[in-house]
């Protein structure tokens, strides 16, 4: 499969490593600072292009890997797919649910196949808890923790203009971080129907967006789920995800099932993922969502984690935004 990428940034850097590991080419980099193009494309023996339609004009792509700043991601995907090409499209899937609409419509339309990045989903100890869901050993599952207490120094901000602004990033320590840990939460525990939340601005200047949010999210089975999503915790923590049930409890702390307890037995196996040696297991993660899109697209099945999905999650966070906005809680709708 022949790959473009948009947007040669961290994460673009990282998608041109993962199609570099599969059975994929990458043939193109679009990025608007054509000498930034110009070396990641160098590297893997891509061409860079200024502008995304130059690439489709120029070269035979399958593909499009989308990585360029979040408010951008809904067009540049659209762009693609009018162009005939797949998409794999970087969290957030957008900022807005119009944005979001937008594209599903595009997906609907062309019949194409999107999406959205959500790594963490494939981590074994993650599907290990989700499965333990699915068969039952959890009982019926009544809460979820989903803690994400992350650092950023004031320098992350200060470094590109475009983090830390409502515009483009559309959001702060929620819509650009805690958005993987409330996606896993909401991955386990089904849909959201009501939100309370509450957002500040306490160790960082010159943004526009809240470095803390936290969150009660009722679900529609009745369960609960709580949320905290920081840039201001120092020194940062990894990802900490509880999942409660009747007959269970697991936990995910420091990338690991941390703790497993059930009336029912023991967790179900963790999957090993395949891929380089040297690579961590968020890398291998990833990886293993850019093959599971690329069997989508042969097997014209839908991919793992669909547009739909990443809407949810998004859909989340905006109502967390609204409910700390207007002091009330938000239902969501469908
Ligand atoms: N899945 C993950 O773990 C993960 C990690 C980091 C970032 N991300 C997401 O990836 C996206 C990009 O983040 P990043 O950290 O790579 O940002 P970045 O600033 O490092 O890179 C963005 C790149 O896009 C380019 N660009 C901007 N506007 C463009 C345009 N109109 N056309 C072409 N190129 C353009 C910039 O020149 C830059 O090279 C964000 O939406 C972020 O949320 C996901």
């Amino acid at each position: 499969m022949r790959f473009a990428l948009i947007g040669a940034g961290a994460i673009g850097t990282v998608h041109a490593r993962l199609i570099d590991a599969l059975e994929a080419t990458l043939v193109a980099v679009v990025d608007q600072d054509l000498e930034r193009g110009a070396q990641l494309a160098e590297h893997y023996g891509a061409k860079p292009y200024a502008t995304a339609a130059e690439a489709y004009a120029a070269e035979e792509i399958d593909a499009v890997g989308v990585c360029v700043p979040s408010a951008l991601h809904a067009d540049a995907a659209i762009e693609a797919l009018q162009a005939g090409k797949h998409v794999i499209v970087e969290k957030p899937v957008d900022i807005t649910l119009e944005a979001a609409d937008r594209l599903i419509v595009a997906e609907r339309k062309t019949g194409l196949t999107v999406s959205v990045i959500s790594q963490r989903r494939f981590q074994p100890p993650v599907a290990q808890i989700r499965a333990a869901i699915d068969g039952g050993s959890l009982g019926r599952v009544t809460s979820g923790i989903a803690e994400s207490a992350f650092f950023r120094p004031q320098s992350y901000y200060d470094g590109d203009d475009w983090r830390g602004t409502l515009a483009v990033d559309g959001g702060g320590a929620l819509m650009n971080q805690g958005i993987h840990a409330l996606d896993l939460l909401v991955w386990m525990l089904g849909k959201p129907v009501r939100v309370s939340a509450e957002t500040g601005r306490l160790a960082h200047k010159g943004i526009e967006v809240e470095d803390l949010a936290g969150a009660t999210i009722v679900f529609e089975s009745g369960a609960i789920g709580l949320m905290l999503a920081s840039t201001a915790a120092y020194p940062g923590r990894p990802v900490r995800l509880t999942i409660h049930g009747d007959q269970g409890t697991a936990v995910l702390d420091d990338d690991v099932l941390a703790y497993f307890a059930s009336a029912n037995g023991q967790p179900p196996e963790a999957a090993t993922l395949e891929g380089p040696e040297d690579w961590s297991e968020v890398e291998l993660a990833h990886l293993a969502q850019y093959r599971d899109f690329i069997a989508a697209v042969r097997e014209d099945r839908p991919p793992a984690i669909t547009l739909e999905a990443g809407r949810r999650s998004l859909a989340t966070v905006l109502a967390v935004y609204e409910s700390a906005r207007t002091g009330r809680p938000v239902e969501l709708e469908d």
